[in-house]
């Protein structure tokens, strides 16, 4: 390719510009297209049911279950090839064929439906990355039920509300998963849970190598149900492409997280396109997946995406420097991994370690790397591509969210477009209409920062925030009236790359998990002697982010070293360890307006060392001078 042409026509090649524009030119007709590609029970009337906007439905009256597409009908050509393999950290390894993975999940539909799981119904899964989680979901799904998967790593108070939220009828769960050697106790988080979770009729439990204790009124034991069912087909739901397909819960920015909707249709073909216009995935490909299923990335890129595709998947139980931290290319080699996709938290803890842990290994199967989660760093990018991809594979920048159910902006290997730009997330994916504006609503210039919206519906899209529709139009389409605003600071360049610069609202991202700071702030009031709490985010060299809370203590206690231990260990054991702090510091008063709001910006100024900016509506300046001096004191 000439030297001489502008940057774009170098790079991208006329698939992806050809898809783009008819995309948009000729929406109705591309989406019909593209919709062909999957099985459909009975077809839709129409492409996009506009008429309740912003609640936009996908495929109206279409028929389509995404189970079907992920397994069924691979049954005639890929019976044999293997869809998942799992390994732990033991190295202990298990695989499944498409034919076993069917099998798997219609022996499990059956065992749901005999526990008297229908259609509608909401079931929490709380597991590790075992065979059984995708198996448990696909099964779910199958028969029309909605699974809510609540990632292992948070904690009690976490399931609770998110049980509730959902009014789950149904957890299924296990004893407990291996982290660096050591068990990390998942049933005894749920025994804890349900006492408070009137809805949860019974629990499901998937045993692991050893006797577990049961509650036998509640507990079910999968194995003995597993036993007694045997194999059995069971019929597929015939779900609606608006028929609910899951829940999954994610935090903005008040302290109850949102229950993102997802439906059969929409979301199975935005999973299904991605993935080929991203990862490119071929019949002879293995994609290593490195999230964990608890989360988006791993619904729509382990389970969804790559089945829908008739790939094969690799999931890896245990954490990727333990016992070495060669631990995920001793994999890549042993696996034969063609796709690689991880966050910049995971390459940032590696690159520690240093490059000879990678040399050892035969990464030359590799042809796509991914990254995802926050923004990558230059250095961490640089590592990434001279280390992994031998100064030559392309990395996919992959922007996305929860609530968007797939990949929006990154380079699309699958449709000719490999470009690679420092710090470009790339552009949108064909259907997406993305753009950057300013506070006030008006595009903005080359190069300017702004807000990146979502001009028009696309079919990944969220349906809803599950029981409460205000707070769905309130949080994605009320700032700029009518258009998604996913809450992403970003700019455009000059070629349309767009370059996504972070959070714009109270939302934490540490080592790429997303909390919100209300959500600590709840849980650490909830602390018998906490009063007040300001949780901010600071910069941290390999998470990202971490969390930062300056607390007032009730009356009657006095700050400590052991009270400080205490409260961050309740935060543990209440949300997670996800919540990784930077610091926690005990103040008399916070920083507030004379309404009583706190102003976590000047919390955040001082934490950072910046100039205050704007503080006429602070209500007693004597909390910033005392943060200051406790923070001087403290680091
Ligand atoms: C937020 C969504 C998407 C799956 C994992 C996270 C940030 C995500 C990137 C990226 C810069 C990114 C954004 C976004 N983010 N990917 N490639 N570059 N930032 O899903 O938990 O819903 O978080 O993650 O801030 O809004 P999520």
């Amino acid at each position: 390719m000439s030297e001489n042409l502008p940057f774009n026509e170098r790079y991208i090649q006329p698939p992806y510009k050809i898809l783009y524009r008819e995309s948009l030119e000729n929406a109705e007709n591309f989406w019909k297209g593209m919709a062909k590609e999957l099985d459909w029970f009975s077809p839709f009337d129409k492409v996009l049911d506009e008429s309740n906007a912003p609640f936009y439905r996908w495929f109206p009256n279409g028929k389509i279950n995404i189970v079907y597409n992920a397994l069924d009908r691979h049954l005639k050509s890929r019976k044999n090839k293997v869809a998942l393999y799992w390994e732990n950290e033991k190295g202990e390894s298990r695989h499944l064929t498409y034919g076993e993975l069917y099998n798997e999940v219609n022996r499990f539909a059956k065992i749901l439906q005999d526990l008297g799981i229908k259609k509608g119904d909401r079931v929490l899964i709380y597991l590790p990355l075992m065979p059984e989680l995708p198996i448990s979901m696909l099964a779910l799904a199958r028969i029309g039920a909605i699974h809510s998967i609540v990632f292992s790593g948070f904690s009690t108070q976490a399931v609770i509300d998110r049980i509730n939220d959902a009014k789950a009828k149904l957890v299924i769960t296990t004893s407990h998963t291996m982290r660096r050697g050591k068990r990390v106790e998942l049933k005894r988080i749920i025994d804890e849970a349900v006492a408070q979770t009137p809805s949860v009729e019974k629990v499901l439990v998937i045993k692991r190598d050893e006797e577990i204790e049961l509650n036998e009124e509640r507990d079910v034991l999968y194995q003995d149900l597993a036993k007694k069912t045997g194999y059995k087909k069971v019929e597929i739901e015939e779900t609606l492409s608006t028929d609910p397909l899951f829940i999954l819960y994610t935090s903005g920015t008040t302290g109850k997280p949102k229950g993102i909707l997802h439906l059969h249709g929409g979301y199975s073909l935005w999973t299904y396109l991605t993935t080929k216009w991203v990862f490119d995935l071929k019949d002879n490909d293995i994609f290593f997946n490195t999230a964990d299923i608890g989360w988006i990335t791993g619904h729509s890129y382990i389970v969804y995406g790559p089945l829908q595709n008739g790939a094969s998947v690799l999931m890896y139980e245990g954490v990727p420097d333990y016992p070495n931290p060669d631990r995920w290319w001793e994999l890549v080699e042993k696996y034969g991994v063609s796709v690689f996709y991880t966050s910049p938290t995971a390459i940032r803890s590696l690159m520690k370690y240093g490059a000879d842990w990678v040399k050892n290994h035969d990464l030359s199967t590799l042809r796509i790397l991914g990254s995802v989660g926050e923004p990558i760093n230059p250095e961490a990018w640089r590592w990434y591509f001279k280390n992994i991809g031998n100064s030559q594979l392309p990395i996919v920048d992959t922007w996305w969210q929860t609530e968007t159910g797939g990949i929006m902006i990154s380079a699309t290997p699958g449709l000719g477009n490999y470009m690679l730009k420092p710090s470009a997330n790339g552009l949108p994916l064909p259907g997406i209409d993305a753009d950057v504006f300013t506070e006030d609503g008006n595009a903005a210039g080359t190069r300017e920062k702004g807000y990146i919206v979502i001009k028009r519906p696309w079919p990944g899209m969220l349906a809803g925030v599950w029981g409460d529709p205000d707070r769905y139009v309130k949080t994605y389409f009320s700032k700029f009236k009518g258009i998604y605003y996913p809450g992403d600071y970003a700019v455009k360049d000059e070629d349309g790359f767009f370059y996504i610069l972070g959070r714009a609202d109270e939302v934490l991202k540490i080592a790429g998990h997303r909390i919100g700071t209300r959500e600590i702030e709840d849980i650490l009031i909830s602390h018998p002697a906490v009063a007040e709490s300001a949780v901010i985010g600071v910069p941290d060299p390999v998470r990202g982010e971490v969390a930062v809370a300056a607390v007032v203590l009730k009356q009657g206690y006095q700050p400590s070293d052991e009270l400080k231990k205490s409260i961050l260990e309740y935060v543990r054991n209440n949300l997670g360890a996800l919540v990784v702090f930077g610091g926690l510091y005990f103040v008399t008063k916070l920083p507030k307006t004379r309404s009583g709001k706190i102003m976590r910006r000047l919390v955040r100024s001082v934490i950072a060392g910046q100039t205050l900016g704007d503080v006429s509506t602070l209500e007693d300046e004597t909390s910033i001078e005392e943060l200051k001096k406790v923070i001087e004191e403290f680091s």
